[in-house]
């Protein structure tokens, strides 16, 4: 055994830092999920009686001007369990669900100013770090 005497205590400063770190880089992933579940989560849907579903929502995200964003009307559970059980491997970090999701697609019209959105049933890539979403890719 290599690890006598006094190594112990110059060790114990590594594993503090250590400790440290992994808990600064699950603050950090958590905080990455709030983020994504702020831009892309909205379930129930919300109800779109005047037909500016996606003004409404891009601009209570503060993200209007941005050129497009995708909101997945789904539980919570059942879209984090994409970066699990309910999604096969693709690219490095990314998972593609195996069930289709209700979502809505909402792009910028730069002419108008305004947002249109269209809405599908599509599978969905996520980007998936520590087992929870926290970027949306694409559907597919
Ligand atoms: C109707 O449209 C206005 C903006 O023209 C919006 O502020 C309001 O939230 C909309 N109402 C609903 C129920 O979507
Ligand atoms: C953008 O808005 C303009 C003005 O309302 C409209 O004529 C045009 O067709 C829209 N473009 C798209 C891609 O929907």
């Amino acid at each position: 055994m290599a690890l006598k005497g006094s190594c112990p205590m110059l060790l114990l400063p590594l594993v503090l830092l250590g400790a440290w770190l992994a808990l600064a880089s699950e603050k950090l992933w958590n905080e990455k999920n709030d983020k994504f579940l702020l831009q892309h989560w909205n379930y129930p849907r919300s109800k779109d009686s005047n037909g500016t579903y996606c003004d409404t929502l891009m601009q209570r995200q503060e993200m209007y001007g941005q050129e497009a964003n995708t909101f997945i009307h789904a539980p919570m559970g059942s879209i984090n369990n994409i970066c699990t059980l309910g999604g096969t491997p693709g690219k490095p970090n990314e998972r593609h669900s195996v069930a289709p999701f209700d979502i809505t697609v909402c792009a910028f019209n730069s002419t108008s100013r305004t947002y249109a959105g269209t809405r599908y049933v599509r599978r969905i890539v996520l980007d998936c770090r520590k087992g929870l979403p926290i970027d949306y890719v694409r559907h597919i």
